[in-house]
Parts: structure tokens; sequence; C-alpha cells
């Protein structure tokens, strides 16, 4: 059923290039491979087992979190370098059944943490204004095992050793790959647990580069690297950046009909699409990067957006930096101490690290839609979108799953795009078919769980 490396393997198919370097030796058959998790009933009715909660510390007036487990995951030993991960088990499911799903979230930027997803996005809880904590009541956590790694190393707690950063997917998806490998040696019983690669934003290069990456090990593509001891269930993307060219196509076009700037701007706007699809074809990376970064500011100032990640906002998201300040208080920190993080003096934790995101500078334009090609014949794919995002909302995803060619492109193309009803109102829009399933939330900006946590969790029933 599930896709263990024990899976027989048949016909390699091609070997892709496109613009990463070396990690694209692609598919091959898995006969008689089911998709295991696709669609499952997970809204069993089994009393809730495990509880998450959080220790009230009244001296302090904190609450603190209380994970399943939460501790560094090997990467490196020679060279020292390890990911910060904390785990925590479904709440309403029992745990250690082996049907319920575990959850992989990371976070976008490139350099950003995925525990500022788990305090903000879709974590078991939120900070309050004043660094206390709150339940999350859309969660995805209520049903799914959780799981938040730091990565790439330099982000967040991980310790980089004497480990350089990562400036490219392939690096990227092998340490993660190997601390994955030590998660689930800590917890044999999870192993079976399909693990669900989900992400927002940058993630939409993570998430299918770390999928392809299992792929291929698994279909033995990858000589040198030992098998998984873990179960690849399926992949989804929120809000994604995957295909730079043709997601820049259509920045002006999106920006304009969400009325951020007008007929004249939009010509501006498009001169710089221009430019930096030439770039981008020409290969100057981080040129086109640059570009591509004055595009979006271009765009945000004439439209004068607080953000272009929910035009809707007047502020950003996160502005007061709360989860940055929660986790660096010192009773946050005294509770981290004993698992090997050190003092804040020495270790400050930042939701998005500058330095990552100028060494990942070369990797941003680089496409991975290729790789999503691939995973489809093996996996079901969640691509979901909130409606007010104008950087990599519903237009900007559109365009480059429209020209995405796989098995079921005709199919999908002539699927019906249906409205989507939570609790008799029209939540949002989906379109699905063979692997591929396609949904536009509405009220929703970049951050869809955050934006609308209940919708997103029923999303995550239905979609994951
Ligand atoms: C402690 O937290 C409560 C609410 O969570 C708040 O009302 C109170 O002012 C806080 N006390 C201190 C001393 O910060
Ligand atoms: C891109 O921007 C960075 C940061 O401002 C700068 O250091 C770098 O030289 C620029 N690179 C190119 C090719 O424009």
């Amino acid at each position: 059923m599930k896709l263990r490396c024990t899976a027989s393997v048949g016909v390699i198919l091609a070997c892709l290039a496109y613009g990463l370097d070396g990690l694209l030796c692609a598919a091959a058959r898995v006969d008689g491979e089911q998709l295991a998790i696709r669609r499952k009933d997970v809204l069993r009715s089994k009393p809730a087992a495990f509880e998450t909660s959080f220790r009230k510390d009244a001296k302090r007036n904190l609450t603190l979190p209380e994970p399943t487990s939460y501790g560094y995951l090997d990467v490196n030993p020679e060279k020292g370098s390890a990911m910060y991960y904390m785990y925590f088990e479904a709440q309403e499911a029992s745990p250690h059944d082996k049907d319920v799903p575990i959850i992989l979230w990371l976070q976008g930027g490139p350099g950003c943490s995925s525990f500022f997803g788990m305090l903000y996005i879709n974590g078991p809880y939120f900070v309050n204004d004043d660094l206390t904590l709150r339940r999350n009541l859309g969660s995805w956590n209520r049903m799914y095992g959780m799981l938040f790694i730091e990565q790439p190393i330099g982000v967040g707690f991980s310790k980089r050793g004497s480990a350089s950063i990562p400036d490219n997917e392939l690096d990227v998806a092998w340490d993660l790959y190997r601390a994955l490998q030590s998660f689930y040696r800590t917890d044999p019983e999870l192993q079976s647990r399909p693990l669900i690669i989900t992400g927002e934003s940058y993630a939409g290069k993570y998430v299918p580069s770390i999928s392809h990456f299992i792929l291929q090990v698994c279909m033995k593509l990858s000589q040198h690297v030992e098998a998984p001891v873990f179960t690849l269930g399926g992949l989804a993307v929120g809000n994604g950046f995957t295909d730079a060219e043709t997601q820049t196509a259509v920045q002006a076009e999106v920006a304009w009909g969400m009325g951020l700037i007008d007929t004249v701007q939009r010509r501006v706007a498009e001169g710089m699409q221009q430019e930096i699809i030439e770039l981008v074809r020409s290969r100057e990376w981080r040129a086109a990067r640059n570009k591509s970064d004055a595009l979006l500011r271009y765009i945000s100032t004439a439209g004068g957006a607080a953000t272009l990640e929910d035009v809707r906002r007047n502020t950003g998201y996160d502005s007061r930096n709360q989860v940055d300040e929660y986790l660096n208080s010192p009773p946050l920190r005294q509770l981290l101490a004993p698992s090997g993080v050190p003092p804040a003096s020495d270790l400050a934790w930042e939701s998005c690290s500058g330095e990552v995101d100028a060494v990942m500078g070369h990797d941003v334009m680089k496409s991975v839609k290729g790789l999503v090609s691939d995973l489809l014949q093996y996996k079901p794919v969640l691509l979901y979108q909130g409606q007010w995002d104008a950087e990599c909302g519903v237009g900007s995803n559109d365009a480059w799953i429209h020209t995405l060619q796989w098995h079921g492109h005709g199919g999908f193309t002539a699927a019906p795009r249906k409205f989507w009803w939570v609790n008799g109102r029209i939540a949002g829009f989906w379109k699905s078919y063979n692997t591929l399933d396609l949904l536009v939330l509405r009220n929703t900006g970049h951050m869809v769980p955050h934006d609308n946590p209940l919708v997103s969790r029923t999303m995550s029933y239905s979609g994951l």
C-alpha cells in the first residue's frame, strides 16, 4: 500500500533537466502503488487519547508549550550540524495509531523557521499580546501529528557547526532527509504512519524537492543514500512559489486586477517582469532575484500595501514580532536549555534568517516545476491558495499549474471547478483530478491557516 523502499520498482522513465543542478534524475514507476491516504476519513470518533496542552508558569506569567518530543536531530554529526524540532502528537486521534498521518510543516523565506508557522500559522497554539499562549482551535494538530523542523541549517535554533548553509535545493533536501531519518529513529512506532510534507510560500520549492528526493532514494536512483525509515504519504503547498518564470509573468496582471496599480503602472511593472524573465532564461539567478524583489517593492509601494501577502491588511503579518519575543523569552529558553538550546544571548531566535536568505539567493529563481510532474505520478498533491495574496496567490499559481506537463493534464484542465461549502457558505473553489487537488480559499491571504483557522482545518481533513 504505502511507498516504502520495498515497493517494487519498474521502468525508469526519464531524466529531467531544468534549473536545479544534479537533483533531477526522475521518475520510475512503482507497480501497484496505491495512493495511500487520499481523502482518507480521519474524522474518527475515538475518544481523545492525547491532549496537547501547555504548562502555566505563574511566577513568570508565561505559558510554555508541551510538545510530545523536542530536541536536536543530527544532520551531519562529523561537522556538528543539527536541526531543532518539536513534535506534537495528534490531539484527538489515538497516538501510535498506524493510520494517523504525520504532517511536516516547512516555512518559506528562504530562511524562515517552521517554528514561526508552529506559533503563528497552524500549530497547536498561538502567542498572545502578553506573550502567553492560547489554543489554536484551527490547528491541523487536532487530527494529525505535527512535526516542525527548523531548516535549512542556519535557521532558528538549528546548529551549523562547521557545515555551510546550503545554497541549493539538493543540499537543502539532503540535510532535511538526514534530520527526518534521525527523527524517525527516535520513535520507530511512528515510522509506518504516512508522512505528509507540507509548507507555504518558498516551501513551494522545499516540499517538491524533499519529496522528490525521498522518491528517488526509494527507487534506488540515489545509490549512496540509505533508504528512508519512514513512509511518504503525500504533499501539500499553500500559496507556493515554485516556478519563477510563469509566476513572475502574471505579477503585474494580478496586482492590476486587485487594484494595486493602474494601467500606466502596469506597463512599468510588465517591463520589469520581462527583464526578470530574460535573466531567468539566461540563468543569471542572483540578478533575477534582485529584480524580482524590486518588482515586488514597486507594486507594493504603488499600491500602498502593508504587505502584498494579504492586500486587505493594514500591517504586515506578525508585525510586532511576538513569535520572536516569545521564543527569546527567558522562561521558554530555560525550558529548552536541557535539550541543548543555548541561551538567547548566544543564539537569538529570529523568525527569518537574513543570512540564509542571502545564501539561498542563488536558488530563488530556479524552478522545481518538473519535480511536481514526477511526484504526481505517485503521490497525491494538494495545492491551495488564499485569495487575497498578491505575491504567490491564485493567479500566480494557476499560471504554472496550467502549464504543468503531467499524465493528468488533459483531465485536470477539463475537470469542473466546484464550489467548496463549509457551514453553508462558499469557503472556496475546489478542482480535482487524479492525484492533483487545487483549492482556492476565500477570505484568506498568504497565510491561509492563520487567516481562517477553522476553514483551513476543514481543508486539512478533506484534502490531505
Ligand atoms: C499576566 O497575564 C495576564 C493575562 O494573561 C495579564 O492580564 C496580566 O497583566 C499579566 N501580569 C503581568 C504581571 O504581566
Ligand atoms: C543582488 O543584491 C545583493 C544585495 O543587495 C547584492 O549584494 C548583489 O551584488 C546583487 N547581485 C546582483 C547580481 O545584482
